[in-house]
C-alpha cells in the first residue's frame, strides 16, 4: 500500500478509537467516507492516475474502503453499546427504597358497617338492591300497607317534595328502605334475597336523631320461607355483626303494617358497662316480620303461592353500639379528628367472625 493511503488508513484507525461518542464517530464517518472525503477525494482522483498505474492503485484503494469501513461500522457497534450501558446505568431505580410517606385516607365508620353487612349477609346468598333517595308515595307508603291517613305516615316525619312537571303526585324523601322491598319484588323473580343499604330522611333532629340517616332493608321471598328462616338468619347475622358467638337475641312481638306478624328483635347488653352480650339487659336493633300477603299481591306476588320474611336496622344505630360511638351528630360533620379516630384502614377487609 502506498504511504499516502497508509497514512490515511493509521490517522483514520487512531481518531476511531479515540472517539468516544457517536457524534465524534459520524464526524470521523463523514470526513473518510462521506461525499467530500478524503477516501472518496481518492477515489475520484482515480481517473486522472496514469493508466500502469490505475490498476493496482484501484485495487488498493478499494481494499482499504473495505478495511475502513469494516472498522468505522465495528466502532459504531461499540460506541452504541457504551450509551446503552450509560443510559442504564443512569436510568437505574433502586426498587428497595421504601415507598413516599402519603396521606392515608379511612373508611367511614358508616361505610365500613354498610361493608360488613354486605360480607355477612353476602355469605348468607343475598343481593345488594339499590333504590332511589326520592320515591313515589305508592312505594313509599301506599304498596307497603299503609293507607293515606295512616298515623305511620305522620310517625315517620316524612320530607315531602313537590310532584315533578306533568304529575299530579307529589313525592317524598324516602323514610324507610322499605320501598325498595317493593321495587325488588316487582322486578325480581322469586325465589331472591337481597339486603338495601342506603339513605333514609325523616324531619327530626336531636342527639339520637339525624334528619338523614342510614339503614339496611332485608327481604327474602320464596316458596316455603317461615319464621323460623327469619329467627334464624337474623340471629347468624348479629352475632356475626357484633363478633359475639353466644349473643342472647329476643324476638318481641310488634306492629308494623308491611307485616303480619311483626316482630322487634332485641340483643343482650350490659346497660352499665355498654358490653354487647353482657348483663341482662335488651336494646332494640331492628323491626322485622313476615311480608303482609297484602303487600306480596300489591306487588304483584301471588301469596298463595309465595311468602317470605323481610326487616330492617338503623345503620348508624348499630355502629354506635359496636363501636362504642356516643353521639350520633359527629356521624355527618367531616371533623378530620372525629374521623381519624373512628375510620377504618382501607386495606383491612370487613373482617367475618365466627357465626356465618
Ligand atoms: N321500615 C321499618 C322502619 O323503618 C323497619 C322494618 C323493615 C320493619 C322491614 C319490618 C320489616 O322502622
Amino acid at each position: 500500500m502506498s504511504d499516502d493511503l497508509d497514512a490515511l488508513k493509521h490517522a483514520t484507525l487512531a481518531s476511531l478509537a479515540e472517539a468516544t461518542d457517536l457524534r465524534a464517530w459520524d464526524a470521523i464517518r463523514v470526513a473518510v467516507l462521506g461525499k467530500s472525503g478524503s477516501l472518496t477525494a481518492l477515489l475520484k482522483e482515480l481517473g486522472k492516475t496514469a493508466p500502469e498505474e490505475r490498476k493496482a492503485r484501484g485495487a488498493a484503494l478499494n481494499v482499504l474502503k473495505t478495511e475502513l469501513q469494516a472498522a468505522i461500522d465495528a466502532r459504531q457497534a461499540e460506541l452504541e453499546a457504551a450509551a446503552l450501558e450509560a443510559r442504564l446505568a443512569a436510568e437505574r431505580i433502586d426498587v428497595t427504597l421504601p415507598p413516599q410517606p402519603r396521606a392515608q385516607g379511612l373508611i367511614h365508620p358508616i361505610s365500613r358497617t354498610m361493608e360488613e353487612m354486605a360480607a355477612i349477609f353476602g355469605a348468607m346468598g343475598f343481593e345488594i338492591a339499590e333504590g332511589p333517595d326520592i320515591e313515589d308515595d305508592w312505594r313509599n307508603f301506599g304498596a307497603l300497607n299503609i293507607p293515606a291517613h295512616h298515623s305511620a305516615r305522620e310517625d315517620m316525619d316524612t320530607f315531602y317534595v313537590p310532584a315533578p312537571e306533568g304529575e299530579a303526585r307529589r313525592r317524598v324523601l324516602r323514610t324507610h328502605t322499605s320501598p325498595v322491598q317493593v321495587r325488588s319484588m316487582l322486578t325480581r323473580t322469586p325465589p331472591f334475597r337481597v339486603i338495601v343499604p342506603g339513605r333514609t330522611y325523616r324531619a327530626d333532629h336531636d342527639a339520637t336523631h339525624s334528619p338523614m340517616f342510614h339503614q339496611c332493608e332485608g327481604l327474602v321471598i320464596g316458596r316455603d320461607i317461615t319464621l323460623g328462616h327469619l329467627k334464624g338468619c337474623l340471629i347468624d347475622f348479629l352475632r356475626a355483626f357484633f363478633g359475639v358467638t353466644d349473643l342472647p337475641v329476643r324476638f318481641r312481638s310488634s306492629y308494623f303494617p308491611f307485616t303480619e306478624p311483626s316482630m322487634e328483635v332485641d340483643i343482650g347488653w350490659s346497660r352499665k358497662t355498654g358490653e354487647i352480650g353482657g348483663g341482662t339487659d335488651w336494646l332494640e336493633i331492628l323491626g322485622s316480620g313476615m311480608v303482609q300477603p297484602k303487600v306480596l299481591a300489591n306487588c304483584g306476588i301471588d301469596p298463595r303461592e309465595f311468602q317470605g320474611f323481610a326487616f330492617g336496622m338503623g345503620i348508624e344505630r348499630v355502629t354506635m353500639l359496636k363501636h362504642g360511638i356516643p353521639d350520633l351528630r359527629p356521624f355527618y360533620e367531616s371533623d378530620l379528628r372525629w374521623l381519624r379516630h373512628y375510620g377504618f384502614n382501607p386495606l383491612s377487609p370487613a373482617m367475618l367472625h365466627e357465626g356465618v
